[in-house]
Order: C-alpha cells, then structure tokens, then sequence
C-alpha cells in the first residue's frame, strides 16, 4: 500500500456526522495515513486484507482515538491577569459593574498595551502548551485587547507566531469590536475607524480570516454591529459575533441574516434567533466557562437547539476576565453538568462542530477519508470518561496532519 503510516489496535470515536455508532464508533480498528490525510480506515480484521510492509506502523495497544480537538473560540494574547478582579467579586461587584468603572476588557486592554510582542507571545505560548497537552490540534485566537491600530496587528502577528512556531492551526479572528477604547467617548465614531481604516488593512495584510464583535450592552449596539459585519463581509472575512451573553438585543438574528459562521455565548438567545440560526446553518458556540465564572444563571437554551438540530459547538472562551480556562476537557465537563450536554454532544463540540464553527469542516473534526489525520491518542475505556473526569488528563498522543507530535 502507499501509506506513510499506520495505527493499529484502536479503538476510533470518528464523530463522523453519517455514522449510525455512537461516536462514530469502530472497534478494534485502524487507521491509515498518506501525506498527512488519513486515505484509509477499518477494523483490523479488514485490515489484515492489505500487505502493509514498508508502512511505519504505531501500536495503539487498545487505546481510543478521536479527532485532534478544536477550541473554536478563544482569548489566549492577553497581557497581566484579572485575580484581582476576582477578588472584587468575591466582594460583591458584579462583571457589569467592574466593567463600567474601567476594569474588565479595558484592565486588559492596559495590560495588553503594555506589553511587548514577544511578551505576549511567551505568555500565550504557555497557555497554549496546557491545550496542546490535552491533544488539540486547531484552535481560534481572537485580538481584542489592543483596540488600536498598533496593538491589534501586534496581537494578531503573535497569534500568526503561535502558528508558525507550534504544531496547529491557528484561525485568527480580528475582535477590534471588543470594547470601546478609552480614547473613544462615542462606539458610532469607533466602529467607523474599524470599518474604514483597520479592517480593510487588517484584511489587505491577510492578518486575520474573521471578524467577531461583542453585541451587548457593555460593548456594541445591533446597528454597529450590523455595520461592522457588513464591512468584514464585503472585504471577504467570515463573521461571527459574541451575542447574547448577559442581555438580548437582538444581534443574534441579525448576525445569522449577515451569514455569521457561529453566534457565541447565547444564554438569551430567543426563538426568532434559533430560527435565523437554523436557516442559515450557523453554529451555536457555547462557553460554560464563562457561565460558570461569571456564576450565570440564565442556561442557553440547548432544548431549543437541539430539537432545531442547530450545530452545537463547545469551547474554552480562555481569557482573563470571564472564563480564565487552560482546559478544554473541563469545558466538556461543564457543558455537561451545568448545559445537560450528552457526553457524545461535548465532544462533537469540540471535534465536528467546533470545525463548522471555524468553516473548516471539510479538513477537520471528523475521522474519514480525505480528512487531515489529526488525531488525538486516549487512554480511557470509553469517549463519555473525557465529559465525566474533573481535572485528569488522559491525552497520551497527538498527531497532527499526520507527523506525530508527542
Ligand atoms: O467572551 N464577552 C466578551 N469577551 C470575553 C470576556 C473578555 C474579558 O472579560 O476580558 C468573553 O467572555
Ligand atoms: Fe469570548
């Protein structure tokens, strides 16, 4: 055969979307790899078949493979920390309040400013190594906490860095919308910069391939961002949106009638916003970390989802203020516990649909034919131990596009 590599004696969760198994289930199987795309899989009683000398093969020893794991959605460039910020709430302030007396996203737009590029990179580069560990192998970086022209190109050549220098992918979503920066007094003023003067270099230099804004009252109203959007579109960049976290203003509707590849947060998220996202294919991206940290209690509405067979996607939100997670296996957890999440639902989350988040559904998620063999190596009994374990680890490989990474 021409394979470059083979993993014997597997267990495979595939997630393929048309299987009939739970998890895409193969038991006792193998998986074949040429050119970094996996070009063959099966069980090893078909694998027997096929001569497969001159293959490097690797033994799996009965261990479970799945899909490279995919954090759709993530702050991981950030300067300084926000423990102190937690402190306060601790106290008694709420995220709103810290938010309106210049804490929260601007204390990290200081911090962030602050900061030098390679300071930046070597503090989300220590980030990243607890996500790689856990076997993830793309992930989505987002600017945000520059909210000038200098540091949001300087956040967004960081997370180009991150790519170049670690084995995944890095979707790199420009956030300038993140909040209003303090020399601004006036969000229309602002978001007219983003759209005539950022966005158009931002996309000329090829620096990011989406746009996310935060909609919501601590950020931007639906007619900024429905100008926003329009722009990224225009220039050729996905969009998606943060909506529906603390409040509804209606920006989930409009940003899936703009083509929104996700919609992240949506704990008020309405029924007209499901019917958009349903018509339009868009992804639900929910973040239990952010509700957990911000000791939310208004749940997404994942029975309205589910039964509208809306995409749910599950990942980190890793930043300093809501959701200070290194893990995507306790994001799996949470979704779970606090969403009522299926154990089989979590990790779709973060393999098949995490892929649909980011556009890239073609190449990634999924264990088949033609897909890029990134994989990541379990030693577990079954997939429902990575949903149940609090806090435990057991990623023991990771292959990404096919080169074994550890
Ligand atoms: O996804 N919602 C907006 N952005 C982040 C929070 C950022 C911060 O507090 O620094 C989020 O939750
Ligand atoms: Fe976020």
């Amino acid at each position: 055969m021409s394979w470059d590599s083979l993993w014997i004696n597997a267990n495979l969760a595939t997630m393929a979307e048309h299987s009939d198994a739970a998890y895409g289930l193969i038991e006792n199987a193998a998986i074949a790899v040429t050119a970094g795309q996996i070009t063959w899989l099966g069980t090893m009683e078909q694998l027997a078949e096929f001569d497969v000398e001159r293959v490097e093969v690797h033994d799996a020893h009965g261990r479970w493979i799945s899909p490279g794991l995919i954090d759709c959605h993530s702050h991981i460039i950030y300067g300084g920390n926000r423990a102190a910020e937690f402190e306060l709430r601790l106290e008694g302030a709420s995220y709103d309040e810290i938010a309106r007396n210049g804490g929260g996203i601007i204390a990290t737009v200081k911090a962030t400013r602050a900061a030098s590029e390679q300071q930046l990179f070597e503090s989300a580069a220590q980030r990243l190594a607890y996500f790689l560990a856990e076997g993830v192998t793309s992930m989505e970086v987002k600017s945000g906490y520059g909210l000038n022209r200098e540091n949001e190109l300087k956040m967004l050549r960081v997370a180009q860095r991150l790519q170049d220098e670690f084995p995944l992918e890095i979707s790199r979503t420009f956030l300038g919308a993140h909040a209003l920066p303090p020399e601004y007094h006036n969000g229309d003023e602002y978001i007219d910069m983003l759209c005539q003067q950022l966005l158009p270099e931002v996309a000329q230099k090829k620096l990011a391939d989406s746009v996310d804004v935060f909609c919501e009252g601590i950020g931007f109203n639906v007619a900024q961002t429905q100008k926003l959007l329009n722009a990224a579109s225009a220039l050729g960049l996905n969009i998606k949106a943060h909506v529906d976290q603390l409040s509804n203003l209606g920006g989930a509707k409009l940003a899936a009638e703009l083509g929104a590849l996700s919609l992240d947060h949506l704990e008020y998220l309405d029924a007209s916003g499901i019917a958009a996202m349903k018509r339009q294919g868009t992804v639900a991206v929910l973040l239990p970390g952010a509700f957990y940290f911000l000791r939310e209690t208004r749940l997404p509405p994942i029975a309205q989802l589910r039964h509208a067979a809306v995409p749910m996607a599950i990942a980190s939100d890793a930043n300093p203020g809501s959701s200070p997670a290194h893990s995507l296996l306790l994001m799996l957890n949470m979704a779970c516990t606090l969403f009522r999440l299926t154990p089989e639902e979590a990790l779709a989350g973060v393999t098949r649909n995490a892929a649909k988040a980011l556009g890239w559904q073609d190449r990634v998620g999924q264990l088949s034919v033609g897909m890029q063999a990134d994989m990541a190596v379990w030693d577990i009994q079954h997939p429902a131990e990575l949903s149940y374990n609090l806090g435990k680890n057991p990623c023991v490989g990771c292959i990404k596009s096919g080169q074994v990474v550890f």
